[in-house]
């Protein structure tokens, strides 16, 4: 969105709206709006609850575990998995990760999700803590240099470093590259780094674990991503001559729609409110 603004500021005049699918992005299209910049409507797909539910959760959760087992073919029962991040994907992550056997350390900065987490179960840290006792990482918080230099000075010989939030920056790969520029590929997607005497392996090279070691969400998932997507596409064309340049909530209609869409397509079926419940429900 700022590459278009500040970038191509010649499309602006052409363009009715747009679609935001990130976490990430919407972090960047609320300062936008913050700064009264934007220059037309955003939906925040990724807050409609169709969206962040399933896909963060969810997809995330098998998606980023395919990819590290499939690269490392290891087995995770008993292992030390330390989820950085306790948001949506977070929570998927860490719920895998205790479905495939593993103990999970989660480590925030947030004290409600830190209660979540702890509340869940899951041993909460800070990471210069998680960083000595876990042999997986695990980074899914949408920041830069999550894990780092001091985490890497106290870490065991062998650690497992990957990445399902953001860029290649949540762990700082850069750093371990300019200790081992003579890195090298021990197996397919898994870069071994010597740091300071002990070896690290980092999977896709920090890049988002699921896409660039699996192929990314299953497609039942992003059939209802993409149904909000192009639902809220739809609603922009539509309202185009009176929504504000704000960013704007996913309509509610349109996660009722998509979640019904779904549900038929399983073969499954809700109750309906009777009209006694619906007035029981509205009274005070
Ligand atoms: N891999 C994928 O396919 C995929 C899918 C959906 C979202 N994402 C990305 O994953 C990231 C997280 O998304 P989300 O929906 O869970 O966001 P979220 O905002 O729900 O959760 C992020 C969490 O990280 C925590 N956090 C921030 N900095 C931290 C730090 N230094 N240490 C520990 N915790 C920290 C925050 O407090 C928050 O609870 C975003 O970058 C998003 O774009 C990736």
């Amino acid at each position: 969105m700022s590459a278009v603004h500040f970038e191509h500021p010649e499309l602006l005049p052409a363009i009715v709206g747009a679609c935001e699918e990130t976490t990430t992005g919407i972090t960047r299209d609320r300062a936008l709006a913050r700064a009264g910049k934007l220059a037309f409507p955003i939906i925040g797909v990724n807050e409609g609850l169709c969206k962040h539910l399933f896909d963060n959760r969810f997809g995330t959760g098998q998606s980023a575990w395919d990819g590290i087992l499939r690269t490392t073919n290891m087995n995770i029962a008993g292992r030390i998995v330390v989820v950085a991040g306790y948001g949506w994907v977070g929570k998927g992550v860490a719920m895998r990760a205790r479905g495939l056997g593993a103990q999970v350390v989660v480590t925030e900065v947030d004290p409600v999700k830190a209660v979540e987490a702890h509340m869940e179960g899951y041993q909460v840290m800070p990471m210069l803590e998680a960083a000595r006792i876990g042999e997986i990482f695990i980074t899914c918080t949408g920041d830069a240099k999550v894990i780092t230099k001091e985490h890497f000075a106290v870490m065991k010989d062998g650690a497992i470093l990957c990445n399902a939030g953001h860029f290649d920056i949540e762990v700082d790969v850069q750093h371990l590259r300019n200790k081992d520029p003579q890195h090298h590929e021990v197996r397919h997607n898994i870069e071994e780094y010597t740091c300071d005497g002990k070896h690290f392996y980092v999977l896709g090279e920090g890049r988002l674990v699921n896409l660039a070691c699996a192929d990314g969400h299953p497609i039942e998932i992003m059939d209802l991503t993409f149904a909000l997507q192009a639902l809220s596409a739809e609603y922009l064309v539509r309202h185009q001559e009176s929504l504000p340049n704000e960013l704007i909530n996913v309509p509610e209609m349109i996660d009722d729609m998509a979640s019904r869409a779904f549900l038929a397509s399983c073969g499954l079926s809700i109750d309906t409110l009777t009209e006694e419940q619906r007035a029981y429900l509205s009274s005070y």
